[in-house]
C-alpha cells in the first residue's frame, strides 16, 4: 500500500528519509524553506554529500518525489513527518523553536482537510516534546477533533555518509505512538523493510534516541580513556579493544580510540541529555565525564606535537582531515576545529587538507590555508596532524617525504606509514 507522505525539513534526515520513502514506493512531498535546496533536489542534485542519495533522487524526482516550499501537500498527506533541526540552545538544552513553528504550520494546513492524519516527529527531541508541544500546537492550530489526528515519535538512527544504507537496512525501527491506531497506520510506511520493529510510548521513543547516542558517545570516551592509559603504559589500545570487543556482550563497534567524537549529533545530544537530567534533579556524573574526556582529547594532539617539535611559533603544521569523520563533507564539531584554533593561538602556520570538507571548514576557520591535495599541505611542514579517518589516507606514503621533518601524529588510526605516532597508541 502506498501512502502519501509529507516530510517537513530538507536537512540530511528529512532529505534522506523523503528519498528512501519514495524508493519504498510512497508518494512523497518534501517541504523545505530554502529555495536553492528545493531547486537542487528537484533537479536530482542532493545539496549534501551522501552515498547513494543522488541515484535515488534521479530515479524518483518528478515521479513520486517532489520538493516544495509550500505546505499545500499536507491536507492530502496521510502521514506528516517532522524532520527539522533541534540545535543546541545557549543553556545546553535542545532549541525547539523549529519544531514549534513546523507544528504550527502543519496544524494550520490541516484545517483544510477532512481525513485522518498521523503527525510524526523524527527530529531528536527531549522526552515529552511530542506529547506536550507538538500535539497541543497541531491540535490548536488545526481546530480538529482529538481523534482526527494521531501522533507518533519515530527516532532516526542514520549515520551521515551511510544514511541511505542505515535507512534501508536498519537495526531496528522504533515507533512510539499516542494510541494504537496512530502507530498501526504509521507502521505501514515501513512495510518493505526487514527489521525488528518495536512499539513504545511517545516518551520512551524520544528517550531511546538520546540513550542510543549517549551510549555510543560513552563507548568512544571510554575507549579514549583506556587509550590514554595504554599510551602511558606503551600498550597498543587497538590490540586491547580487539580482544575486548570480541566479547558478544560488548561488541567490536565504536571502540576506536582517537581524538574524540564530533558531528552534529553526539555532542549536542549528550549535552541535551545532561541538561534534561539536571532539570529533573539528577547529577549525570557519567555523561559529564563523557563530555569532559571528549573536550580534553583534541588537546592531547597539541601536547604530543609540542613534545616533538617544541614551540609552535612560526612552524608550518599540516592538518590532514577536517570532516568530523570520513565519507562526509560535514565539519560541524569536528575535532580538527579545537586543534586548529589552538595551533593558530600558538602562532603556527596551518596548511589544511580534506578530500571533501575544505569548503565547510573554511566557513568555520577562514584564516588558515586550504590545500587542494595532501602534498601541498605537507610540503616543508614541520609536522603533520591527522584528524579524520578517511580510508584514502592509508595510501599516503611518499607525500610525507616532502615534509621538512617527518613528525606525524595521528588522531585517528588510519595511516600505514611507519613513522606515525598515535594519540593513544
Ligand atoms: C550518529 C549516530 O551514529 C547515528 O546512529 C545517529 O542517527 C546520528 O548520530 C544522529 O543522531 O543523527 P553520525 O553523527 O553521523 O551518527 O556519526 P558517527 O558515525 O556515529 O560518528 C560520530 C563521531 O564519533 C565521529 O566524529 C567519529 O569519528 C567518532 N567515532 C566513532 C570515534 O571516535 N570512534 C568510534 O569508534 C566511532
Amino acid at each position: 500500500m502506498h501512502t502519501r507522505i509529507s516530510v517537513v525539513g530538507g536537512g540530511y534526515v528529512g532529505l534522506v528519509s523523503a528519498a528512501c520513502f519514495s524508493q519504498l514506493g510512497h508518494i512523497v512531498n518534501l517541504i523545505e524553506i530554502d529555495p536553492t535546496k528545493v531547486q537542487a533536489i528537484n533537479q536530482g542534485r542532493p545539496p549534501i554529500y551522501e552515498n547513494g542519495l543522488e541515484e535515488i533522487l534521479l530515479a524518483h524526482v518528478g515521479k513520486n518525489l517532489t520538493a516544495t516550499s509550500s505546505y499545500e501537500s499536507i491536507p492530502d498527506s496521510e502521514v506528516v513527518l517532522i524532520c527539522v533541526g533541534t540545535p543546541q540552545a545557549q543553556d545546553g538544552g535542545a532549541d525547539l523553536s523549529m519544531i514549534s513553528s513546523a507544528a504550527r504550520s502543519i496544524g494550520i494546513a490541516l484545517q483544510r482537510s477532512d481525513g485522518y492524519h498521523v503527525v510524526a516527529v523524527k527530529s531528536t527531541v527531549p522526552p515529552g516534546t511530542t506529547e506536550h508541544l507538538v500535539r497541543p500546537t497541531v491540535m490548536k492550530c488545526s481546530e480538529k477533533d482529538a481523534n482526527a489526528i494521531g501522533f507518533v515519535m519515530n527516532p532516526e538512527f542514520l549515520r551521515e555518509g551511510l544514511a541511505v544504507q542505515d535507512f534501508m537496512k536498519p537495526d531496528r525501527i522504533v515507533i512510539g505512538s499516542s494510541d494504537q491506531m496512530a502507530g498501526d497506520r504509521f507502521e505501514g510506511i515501513y512495510s518493505g523493510l526487514e527489521a525488528p520493529l518495536i512499539r513504545t510510548s511517545l516518551t520512551a521513543a524520544e528517550m531511546i534516541k538520546y540513550t542510543s547516542n549517549a551510549f555510543l558517545s560513552t563507548k568512544i570516551s571510554f575507549s579514549n580513556e583506556i587509550g590514554n592509559i595504554c599510551k602511558r603504559l606503551g600498550i597498543d589500545v587497538y590490540e586491547v579493544m580487539k580482544g575486548v570487543g570480541l566479547d558478544h556482550r560488548i561488541n567490536p563497534y565504536f571502540l576506536n580510540a582517537g581524538a574524540g567524537f564530533g558531528g552534529s549529533c553526539f555532542p549536542k545530544d549528550v549535552s541535551a541529555l545532561i541538561h534534561l537530567a539536571k532539570n529533573v534533579g539528577e547529577d549525570p556524573a557519567l555523561l559529564n565525564a563523557v563530555v569532559e574526556i571528549n573536550d580534553k582529547q583534541p588537546m592531547r594532539m597539541i601536547e604530543l606535537l609540542e613534545k616533538r617539535v617544541g614551540n609552535l611559533q612560526g612552524k608550518k603544521i599540516a592538518v590532514i582531515g577536517l570532516a568530523f569523520k570520513n565519507d562526509t563533507d560535514d565539519a560541524r564539531e569536528s575535532r580538527a576545529i579545537p586543534v586548529i584554533i589552538e595551533l593558530i593561538q600558538r602562532g603556527a602556520k596551518v596548511a589544511a587538507y580534506d578530500p571533501q570538507a575544505n569548503s565547510s571548514m573554511s566557513k568555520i576557520v577562514p584564516e588558515i590555508s586550504y590545500c587542494a591535495n595532501p602534498s601541498d599541505a605537507l610540503e616543508m611542514a614541520d609536522a603533520c596532524l591527522v584528524m579524520t579517518e578517511w580510508p584514502e589516507f592509508s595510501y599516503l606514503d611518499r607525500e610525507f617525504d616532502l615534509m621538512k621533518r617527518k613528525v606525524i601524529i595521528e588522531g585517528r588510526r588510519i595511516l600505514s606509514c611507519k613513522d606515525a605516532e598515535g594519540i593513544c597508541w
